[in-house]
C-alpha cells in the first residue's frame, strides 16, 4: 500500500499511515478501499455528500472521505417570551421530535415557555505551577488585573470594539496531589460566538505575563467547559387537566423529587433533556461536546449529581417546571460560519443573538423533559417509540419505503412488531396487490 509503514503481520495491512492528511480524497478513499475492502456500491456511499459540498468539510476537519447525514426535523409548537418558534433539530432517536413538539404545546398557554440567559460570560483558565508562596502570588496577580485584562483585549481588538472582551479576573489557589497551583480565570464576554477560539487565544496571550508575575509556569491555558457564568433558566406552566389530570401532575412532581435523591435516576432524567437540546445544537453546528460537559459538571456542581430541571405541582394541582443550566452556544463563527445546514437553522429559528439562542435551547430540553416524564409516569415510553419501530423494522424486513407505512401500521394495531411478523405481513401486501 503507498504510504503504509510498520505493517500487523496477522492481516498484512497497517493503519500506520504516513501523510494521510496530504493525500487527495480519491487518494485516501483507495487506501480505505483496500484496507477495509470497500466495494464500488460502497464507496459509491462515500461520495453522497448531502447538503455539505466535499470543500466545505475538508475546511472542518482533516483526513475527509464523506459527510454524513442524520434526520433534520422541524419541532413545531414553540412559544418562548412571547415569541414563535418552528424548532430544528437533528437526531437519529425515534419520538424526540413529536414528544418536544407535544410538550411544547402543552406549555404555550400566555408567554408560553419564560426563557432567559446571562449575558455570554467565558471563562479562561490559566494554571500555574511551580509557583513558591501562592498566596501571596494569586494576590499579586489580583494587583496587576487591569494590566492584565488591558493584555488579554489586546488579542482580539474586533470582539472589544464591539462591547465584549475580558471583563474580570479571578485567583484561585488548589491544592492538588501534586502540591499547590494557582488557577487563573479570566471572564470574557463572548457576545454572539461560541467563544472558545477568541478566549483559549486570550488565555495563551497572558500566560507568560503571568508566568513573570509568580516565577511559576503555566501548564495549560484554556477555556472551561464548566460555563457557570453563561446560564439560561427556564420555567413552564401546565395545566393538570392538560397532561391528563393532577395524578399525573404529582407523579411528575415525584418522578423530579427521586431524580433529586438518586444520581442514577438523574442521569437520565438529563439525558431526557439533553435529548432536545443537543439535536438543537447539532442542526445549528454548535460544539456538542462542549455543552454536554457543561451540563453535567453543573449538575454535580454541589458535590452530588442532581437533575437540571425541577417539576412541582402548584395549590391549584397544575404543574410548574424549571430549568438552569450552562449553554456555549454561538451564531456567528465555528461551524455556523461554513456549514449551510447550520446557517439554514438559525434562519428557520429567526435568532438574533447567542442568548436568544441559549433561551431556545432551554426551553426545548425544558419541554423534551416534561414529555419524557409524562410519558415515564402514564403509558411508558415504549408506545410512542413503536410506531418509528415498527417502520424500520418494516424496512429491515424488506418492505419499501412505501410500504413500511402501512407494514407498520398492520403491526402496531396487532401488538405484534416481530421481524417474523414483519416479513409474513409485507408478502400479504404484495399478494393482495
Ligand atoms: C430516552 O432517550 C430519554 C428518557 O430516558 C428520559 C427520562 O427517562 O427522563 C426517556
Amino acid at each position: 500500500m503507498n504510504g503504509v509503514i510498520d505493517m500487523d503481520t496477522s492481516t498484512g495491512k497497517s493503519s500506520r499511515i504516513q501523510g494521510f492528511h496530504k493525500l487527495s480524497r480519491e487518494e485516501r478513499i483507495k487506501i480505505l478501499a483496500e484496507f477495509s475492502n470497500l466495494n464500488n456500491e460502497d464507496i459509491e456511499l462515500l461520495d453522497k455528500w448531502g447538503a455539505m459540498e466535499s470543500k466545505v468539510a475538508e475546511t472542518m476537519i482533516e483526513n475527509v472521505v464523506s459527510a454524513m447525514s442524520y434526520p433534520y426535523a422541524i419541532a413545531p409548537n414553540f412559544r418562548i417570551n412571547g415569541k414563535d418558534y418552528l424548532v430544528p433539530m437533528v437526531i437519529e432517536e425515534p419520538s424526540v421530535v413529536a414528544a418536544a413538539s407535544n410538550a411544547a404545546r402543552l406549555m404555550r398557554e400566555g408567554e408560553g415557555i419564560i426563557s432567559i440567559a446571562t449575558e455570554p460570560i467565558m471563562i479562561g483558565q490559566i494554571h500555574l505551577i511551580g509557583v513558591t508562596n501562592p498566596d501571596y502570588k494569586a494576590q499579586m496577580i489580583l494587583e496587576r488585573k487591569k494590566e492584565i485584562l488591558e493584555l488579554a483585549n489586546s488579542s482580539d481588538q474586533v470582539l472589544v470594539s464591539l462591547g465584549g472582551g475580558a471583563k474580570d479576573l479571578e485567583v484561585r489557589v488548589l491544592d492538588t496531589e501534586k502540591g499547590k497551583s494557582i488557577a487563573v480565570h479570566i471572564l470574557v464576554n463572548v457576545l454572539d460566538a461560541m467563544g472558545a477560539n477568541a478566549v483559549n487565544t486570550m488565555c495563551e496571550k497572558i500566560a507568560p505575563r503571568l508566568e513573570d508575575i509568580t516565577g511559576g509556569r503555566a501548564v495549560l491555558r484554556i477555556l472551561s467547559n464548566l460555563a457557570d457564568r453563561r446560564i439560561v433558566r427556564v420555567r413552564g406552566y401546565v395545566k393538570s387537566e392538560d397532561i391528563g389530570g393532577r395524578d399525573i401532575a404529582e407523579r411528575i412532581e415525584w418522578a423530579s423529587a427521586i431524580a433529586f435523591s438518586d444520581p442514577y435516576r438523574a442521569a437520565t432524567h438529563n439525558k431526557g433533556i439533553m435529548n432536545g437540546i443537543i439535536a438543537v445544537a447539532l442542526a445549528t453546528g454548535q460544539d456538542h461536546r462542549a455543552i454536554e460537559a457543561g451540563a453535567h459538571a453543573y449538575a454535580s456542581r454541589t458535590g452530588r449529581y442532581i437533575p437540571l430541571s425541577k417539576w412541582e405541582t402548584t395549590p391549584e394541582g397544575d404543574l410548574v417546571g424549571t430549568l438552569e443550566m450552562p449553554l456555549a452556544v454561538g451564531t456567528v463563527g465555528g461551524t455556523v460560519r461554513v456549514h449551510p445546514l447550520a446557517k439554514l437553522s438559525l434562519k428557520i429559528l429567526g435568532v438574533s443573538s447567542s442568548r436568544e439562542l441559549a433561551q431556545v435551547m432551554g426551553a426545548v430540553g425544558l419541554a423534551q423533559n416534561l414529555a419524557a416524564l409524562r410519558a415515564l409516569v402514564s403509558e411508558g415510553i415504549q408506545r410512542g417509540h413503536m410506531k418509528l419501530h415498527a417502520k424500520s423494522l418494516a424496512v429491515m424486513a424488506g418492505a419499501s419505503y412505501e410500504e413500511a407505512e402501512k407494514v407498520a401500521e398492520i403491526l402496531e394495531k396487532e401488538g405484534n412488531v416481530t421481524f417474523k411478523r414483519a416479513k409474513e405481513v409485507i408478502e400479504k401486501i404484495r399478494q393482495e396487490r
